[in-house]
């Protein structure tokens, strides 16, 4: 790009949409037809790999955090001043698609190499992170790494398992040393993450982009259920304590009170094992996600407590036992209002029309919130579709995303 053209302008989005692309493919995916990039797996340490490569191109210092994220920092004319963090995930869900966290990544890096480009410097430092864990995919914990920035991470969190019986300790990190990713307040003027929309309100308003608000509270359980296994053949009806069918009961239940409100309330059961797992046993023992989530925080916790009195109710009347663990609790987090209104300003010199939305989705952002001020920015994908290998995103309207974060910058720098 032309030095001293503005910021932006040119094929980033083109080339930051090429870069998920790439990390869609071996082998950056630990699965063998589709995505999966679990923290800390091989497939996150070749997309680490290549990652500190794209960022050196921008003419970042490239370094790792304790919690194994990837930062690259491009420093600013005042050396000492707090840095501007933009960040997003490198991990996935299974058999995810390609944009949701990594998208946002890229597009910091293609801020920063439009600055460079353009022999730019801001009066702060900007620091891309690209966060490990953020869909709890691996670990039963979500947002273990930006946490671990945003000093909100309680040591004990840090003794968890993967599915195959591998310790956080055991998976490439030293977990005694986790906690010395934090940041300090001090250190952070601002933290930006632009993420793909995962809904379908811009595309049906035919916007590319719109200005998050805030994110809405979630809170996730791990559920046990346990029954007795027995014979599939000889153990008659009325004698079964079976553990899955009192788990499809209680999964009904969760539809059906989310259902019931009316509202933005969600509740969602993801994930379901049950034991010992053959076709001539009667399940003995089932263990199920849980995932509530609503704007305001009171809803969510009212519609969680009704869900987790059925549960008891419903195991009650099987003689089934019944646990619920709590996994994670994150508040409904709104973004920075001044921030909302930069970004906004953005947007109307990019010459696009004004759109404020509220998250659904989790993001790193809502947790950083309790480092520094937030602002996030939500980019159209196609359909609405998310957390599915068939997530689609217009390189166009992730060149306005870039055009609009590089506004964004330029007015936190005072240079528009
Ligand atoms: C992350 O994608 C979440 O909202 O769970
Ligand atoms: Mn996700
Ligand atoms: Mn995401």
């Amino acid at each position: 790009m032309v030095a001293g053209g503005p910021i932006g302008a040119g094929v980033g989005g083109a080339r930051a949409v090429a870069r998920c692309n790439a990390l869609g493919l071996a082998p950056y995916t630990d699965m063998a037809d589709g995505l999966f990039r679990a923290y800390l797996s091989p497939a996150y340490r070749a997309a680490q790999a290549t990652l500190a490569e794209w960022m050196a191109q921008a003419r970042m210092a490239v370094r790792q955090d304790a919690a194994a994220n990837l930062i690259g920092r491009y420093e600013g004319t005042t050396p000492a001043a707090p840095a501007l963090i933009i960040g997003s995930h490198l991990d996935s869900v299974r058999d995810g698609g390609r944009y949701d966290g990594p998208l946002g990544i890229m597009l910091g890096i293609e801020a920063v190499a439009a600055l460079n480009d353009a022999g730019r410097r801001m009066p702060f430092a900007i620091e891309v992170y690209a966060f490990g864990d953020e869909e709890g995919s691996r670990f039963p914990a979500a947002m273990l790494t930006s946490r671990a920035v945003a000093g909100t991470l309680d040591a004990a969190a840090l003794a968890v398992v993967d599915a195959d019986g591998v310790a956080l300790a055991d998976a490439g990190v030293d977990v005694g040393a986790y906690l010395s990713a934090a940041r300090r307040s001090g250190e952070v003027l601002a933290y930006l993450e632009a993420h793909i929309e995962q809904g379908p309100v811009l595309e049906a308003e035919g916007l590319a982009v719109g200005t998050v608000t805030g994110i809405a509270a979630q809170v996730r359980y791990r559920v046990q259920v346990t029954g007795q296994a027995g014979h599939a053949g000889t153990a008659t009806m009325p004698l079964r304590r079976d553990a899955l069918a009192g788990a499809a009961e209680m999964i009904l239940a969760v539809e059906r009170i989310a259902a019931s409100a009316a509202s933005d309330l969600v509740a969602t059961v993801g994930r379901i094992e049950a034991q010992p797992g053959a076709a001539n046993v009667i399940p003995g023992a089932v263990t199920f996600s849980l995932d509530v989530r609503a704007g305001e925080q009171a809803r969510r916790d009212l519609a969680a407590s009704e869900i987790c009195a059925q549960l008891q109710e419903i195991a009650r009347r099987r003689s089934l036992g019944v646990e619920v663990a709590l996994v994670h609790d994150l508040p409904a987090s709104p973004c920075d209002p001044a921030l909302v209104d930069v970004m906004d300003a953005a947007l109307a010199a990019a010459e696009q029309p004004s759109r404020r939305l509220v998250s659904g989705a989790g993001h790193d952002a809502m947790v950083m919130a309790a480092l520094c001020p937030t602002a996030m920015l939500f980019i159209r994908c196609r359909g609405g579709v998310s957390h599915n290998p068939a997530e689609h995103v217009d390189p166009a309207d992730a060149q306005i995303a870039l055009t609009v974060m590089s506004g964004f910058i330029d007015r936190l720098g005072g240079s528009v």
